[in-house]
Order: C-alpha cells, then sequence, then structure tokens
C-alpha cells in the first residue's frame, strides 16, 4: 500500500521517485500533488507512451477540483478544464515543434488562474519556462510506474 498517510513528504518523496503498483495510485499521487503545487507552477510530465502522464493529470485535475473528465485527446492538442483553478492540459505528442504553439498563445496561460500541465513537455521545451516542473515518468513492469521530480529538465 503506497504510503499516503504524510502528505508532507510528498514533494521529498517525488523529488526520490515513487512507485505506483497501479493506475489508481498514480492518479492519487497526483491529486495529492495538486495540495502542493505552487500557484505559478507550470508542469511537465516526461515519459514513454502509456507511462503514466494522462493518468497523473487526471488525478491532478480531481486536486484541482475539475469534474470533467481528463482523457487522452486524439484530436485536440489543448483541453481546458474548470475547477478551483483552470487546469490546462496540453499533449503536446503531435507537435513538431514549439513553433506550432504560437497560435494557442500560451504565454497569456502560464500564470495563476491556470495550471498548464504539459505531456511530451520536450517537444516544446523552448516555449516553456525554465521554473516550470518536470516530472519523469517511467514504467519499469506492467503495472509498475515510477514516477519521479527532477532538479532539472535534462
Ligand atoms: N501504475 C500505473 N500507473 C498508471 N498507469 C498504469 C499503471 N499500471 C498500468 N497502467 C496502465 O498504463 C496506461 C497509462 O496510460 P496513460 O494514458 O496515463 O499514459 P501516458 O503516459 O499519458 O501515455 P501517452 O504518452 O500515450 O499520452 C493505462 O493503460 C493504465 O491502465
Ligand atoms: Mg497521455
Amino acid at each position: 500500500m503506497m504510503d499516503t498517510d504524510m502528505p508532507g513528504d510528498l514533494l521529498a518523496r517525488l523529488r526520490s521517485g515513487v512507485l505506483s503498483d497501479g493506475v489508481e495510485q498514480t492518479e492519487m499521487l497526483g491529486e495529492a500533488l495538486a495540495a502542493f503545487l505552487p500557484e505559478e507552477a507550470i508542469l511537465c510530465l516526461g515519459g514513454e507512451l502509456g507511462s503514466g502522464k494522462t493518468a497523473f493529470v487526471r488525478g491532478l485535475g480531481r486536486g484541482l477540483g475539475v469534474t470533467g473528465l481528463v482523457t487522452s485527446p486524439t484530436f485536440n492538442l489543448l483541453q481546458i478544464h474548470r475547477g478551483t483553478r483552470v487546469l490546462l492540459h496540453l499533449d503536446a505528442y503531435r507537435l513538431e515543434d514549439a513553433g506550432a504553439l504560437d497560435d494557442l498563445g500560451l504565454e497569456a496561460w502560464m500564470r495563476p488562474p491556470y495550471c498548464l500541465a504539459v505531456e511530451w513537455p520536450e517537444r516544446v521545451a523552448v516555449a516553456l519556462p525554465d521554473t516550470a516542473w518536470w516530472l519523469r515518468f517511467e514504467a519499469p513492469e506492467e503495472a509498475t510506474r515510477r514516477i519521479q521530480l527532477m532538479d532539472t529538465n535534462s
């Protein structure tokens, strides 16, 4: 069972890397992080296909009071979810480069009350501030995910 009794340790645990045994645990981690995410923080979620990035954002949305479903969009680059804050879920997988972001006017959305969460952030890294938080997702086993909060985006 994942240790959810000590939320104050969450950031420290994420910095050293947390293992999740199932999609619900990954969602719970995202939900828990919502309480610790500074208002101005931008969240970058890097990692291979199926490593749990969308599941984590779904939980984050829950933590931000979002009622609409956070999904993995086939055609939508950007999904907007209103909760206690406005969650902007950007999936940059299909973007060739950051230039394709210009039309979105993303910069205006990189501040409160918006909370920007980006999947495949390396695709658009130059458009993201270097203050962004980078989470790395790995899938060491079929039902296990490792999630780590990185010091830098390298
Ligand atoms: N511990 C786990 N945490 C999260 N997802 C898990 C876990 N174990 C298995 N899974 C499965 O892995 C998949 C994760 O899907 P998800 O859409 O969250 O990945 P993703 O990183 O967003 O992928 P993509 O790059 O395609 O957007 C789901 O099918 C989920 O059921
Ligand atoms: Mg996804």
